[in-house]
């Protein structure tokens, strides 16, 4: 895993996030949505790995699952798994907020 700093502080990526409490973060060629749904921040590839479609449009439901806009593929945000085994599985990076700024954990 390598790990990228994104803000200064908790403020900066609360302010990032918005009203919406959702963020697009490139790093490189690789596109990541971050979101804050009750009270905890999520990190994910931007692309549904059914059709490559962005899940930044898509909403987290009750069982904290990110839901793909287009077709509604559910992946789950806690591993990536796919929840109907339809297609292959999401990646999910590590967020951390430490004492001297936010760092996202890319995975592959
Ligand atoms: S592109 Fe996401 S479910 Fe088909």
């Amino acid at each position: 895993m390598k790990w990228y700093r994104l803000f200064g502080s908790e403020e900066g990526l609360k302010t990032a996030l918005g009203n919406a409490g959702r963020k697009m973060v490139r790093i490189g060629e690789k596109r990541v949505c971050l979101f804050f749904h009750e009270g905890t921040y999520h990190a994910f590839d931007n692309l549904c790995p059914h059709n490559m479609h962005s899940l930044f449009g898509g909403n987290i439901n009750f069982l904290k699952e990110i839901v793909c806009p287009l077709h509604g593929y559910r992946y789950s945000l806690k591993d990536g798994r796919e929840c109907e085994g339809k297609s292959g599985d999401l990646t999910i990076h590590s967020l951390e907020i430490r004492a001297d700024g936010v760092f996202l954990g890319l995975r592959n």
